[in-house]
Formats: C-alpha cells, structure tokens, sequence
C-alpha cells in the first residue's frame, strides 16, 4: 500500500487548529479508502519557536522536509514579532528553497455560500488564480541605508527572470488548457513598468504560440480589478506576478464569499522537491484560540495535495464532502455569518467522507 510522507508546519494563529483538522480529514480518507495510508510529522516552527530560538524554524529544517511527499502548512505571523520576519523566516523560505515557483489559487462559490456580487451566479466565477511565487516584487533584493537620517534612502527591488517569467506563464498556459474552457488571461503592468513587464508581455506571446488551443488576453491589473468584479464570466486562469496576484488572490476569495474558503498550492512542478499547501487566510490573530476558526480552506486545500499526490479521485471525495457541508447554513463559521465551529464543521466532513465511502470505516 502506497504510504504518503506529510509534513505539517502548522506554524502560528489559527493554523494550528485548521492544520490538525485537516490531518484528522486525511486519516479518515485513508482508513475509508483503503488503498494508500499516510505518515504524518509535525513540525512545531514559527513564532514560539522563534521566542527560543532566534529563527523560525531550524537553520537544517528545509533538509527535514525534502524527503516529504507533500507539506501541509497553517499560517505564519505572530503578534509580537515583525511580519516580516515571520514571512521570510518560514514560509518564503520554504517557497524559495524548494523552488515552488507555481503558486495555484482555485476560486468558486461554492454551495451554500451568500457571495457578495449581486448579479453573479455561481456557476459564473470558477478561477485560478496562477501567481509567480519565487521572485517580481517579492524577490526580497534591495536595502536601506542611512538608516534614521533625514537622507535615509530605501529600496525593495522587483526582480524578473526571463527564466522565472517563461516556466510560470507555461505553468498557466498548461493549466488553462486542461479545464475545459482553455481561456488564461495574463496579467499586466506594462504601461507604466517599461522593463520588466513589457518582457513578461513579449514572453506570454511567446509562450502563447505553443498553446494554440488556448483562448488567452491581456489585462493591466488596475482594469483587472474592474474585471473580476463587473464580468466575472470572462475569466477563467489567471496568471499573474506575485505582488499582483498576491492582491486580486484576496479580491477573488473575498468576491467567493470568504477569505476563510480558499485554498492554495505551492507547487514544485517538476517534482525536484515537495509542494506545499497551505490555506489562503492567514494565522487570524482576533478569532485565535478560540476554535471558530473556518477549517474549509484547509480542507480545500488538502483536496488540491491530493491531486498533486496523484489520487483524483480521494481529491473528488472530500471536495464533494466539503460541498455537502457548505450547503447546509448551520455548519457555517462565523466569517459565513453563521455559529458553527471548527470542530463542527470537521466532524460534519469526516462523517460524509466516512458515508461516502467505497468501504465502511475501520471501528478502532
Ligand atoms: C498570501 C499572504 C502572504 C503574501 C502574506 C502573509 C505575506 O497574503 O499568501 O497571499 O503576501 O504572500
Ligand atoms: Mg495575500
């Protein structure tokens, strides 16, 4: 029986209680499955282990997760210590070391879910989102001098690779072209940054041209904006550079009708290294400790490490539980307006992919 290594970096906030209740997702998927089984380790980094530490994780704790399958993540962010140390002590540095260049954001309004748009059916939003998730203006390049004087001087560079530009918008292309309505539109700037953004344009026509079957268009990110929110039924994949898509992410989860719904993947696509999953919310420091927090974007997001994992159908399986649970407004968290709390809505997931299962779980 196939047996799938998981690492799971609940990090802090909220993460570590979605993290556990997506763990609990996975082991009844597998006892109800049968067919492939998981073995989990913990990895307790982030803002406590920072307080003794000095680091958010281990200087050797990215050898810890090379030999992983997959990694489940919670969230980063403490409220004591600086963002941006959380940010680039762990989840960057997870990112950028094991080379997850494809940052993949599925969006949908799913069942049950009061979106905000009026006139937007449900069937009329299903996104993704494709963020370059290694470099642009998350590329970390730049500096500050003269620190506290008045000619103080400081920079963060956008760095773009033609490199790092080309494997992202065919990452974009190649996910555009196996949904059924082969549409991408790539995302601009190119207006106002001359450089950097006009090659990104020249290098989506480039790669366009080995994609035929692909239906794709232009859009500055300011107009994009616009887009998302008057014509959501035109847009299908999304590509877009990190800082950009880093912001219409937020929108789209928000136009789905909660940033506590999305998922997100980390992906490695060659497979050199693990990816990561992690859930688009963040640790939610207001709501923490007090197990209200919505798990769904976690559970999606365990949905998209099976698909990556190579089991489609086990993805299918708990989407479809996922979608049971939303349709019914008594299992809604707070941030769906509803009472329903983490644990609740966890029980009401395992239970349906417990029934749905192709053999009756194991009684321990
Ligand atoms: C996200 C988040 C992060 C980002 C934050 C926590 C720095 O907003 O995953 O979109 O900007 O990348
Ligand atoms: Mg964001």
């Amino acid at each position: 029986m196939k047996t799938y290594r998981i690492a799971l970096v609940p990090g802090d906030g909220i993460g570590k209680e979605v993290v556990p209740a997506g763990q609990q997702v996975l082991k009844v998927l597998a006892q109800s499955e049968g067919e492939f089984a998981f073995e989990f380790e913990n990895f307790e980094w982030g803002g406590d282990f920072y307080r003794h530490h000095g680091t958010m994780m281990p200087a050797d704790g990215l050898d810890a997760l090379r030999n992983k399958d997959a990694i489940l993540f919670g969230s980063a962010g403490d409220p004591d210590i600086p963002d941006h140390i959380t940010l680039w002590g762990l989840r960057l540095k997870i990112c950028q070391g094991l080379d997850q260049y494809a940052n993949v954001r599925p969006t949908r309004i799913l069942p049950g879910i009061d979106a905000p748009l009026k006139r937007c059916r449900a069937e009329d939003l299903d996104w993704v989102i494709v963020r370059e998730n290694t470099e642009g203006e998350y590329s970390g390049a730049g500096g500050r001098v003269h620190q506290g004087f008045p000619i103080e001087v400081a920079t963060d560079l956008s760095v773009m690779t033609r490199a790092g530009a080309e494997r992202i918008q065919r990452y974009a292309f190649r996910l555009a072209q196996s949904r059924p309505r082969r549409r991408l539109t790539v995302v601009t700037k190119s207006n106002a940054q001359r450089h950097a953004m006009v090659m990104w344009d020249e290098i989506a026509q480039e790669v366009a041209r080995d994609f035929p079957d692909v239906q794709w268009d232009k859009e500055m990110v300011d107009a994009m904006t616009a887009r998302m929110v008057n014509k959501p039924v035109t847009l299908d994949t999304i590509v877009a550079t990190n800082l950009h898509a880093d912001i219409l992410s937020d929108l789209a989860a928000a136009l789905a009708g909660s940033l506590g719904i999305g998922p997100t993947a980390n992906i490695n696509p060659e497979r050199k290294y693990p990816s990561m999953f992690e859930p688009i919310h963040g640790s939610a420091f207001d709501i923490m400790g007090k197990g209200i927090a919505n798990p769904v974007g976690t559970f999606w997001t365990v949905v998209m490490m099976l698909e990556h994992l190579g089991e489609p159908d086990a993805a299918r399986r708990v989407m479809r539980a996922i979608e049971h649970v939303t349709a019914n407004p008594k299992l809604h968290t707070r941030d769906l307006g509803g009472t329903a709390n983490t644990a609740d809505v966890t029980e009401a997931v395992c239970m349906e992919i417990a029934a749905t299962a192709k053999r009756p779980l194991a009684t321990a």
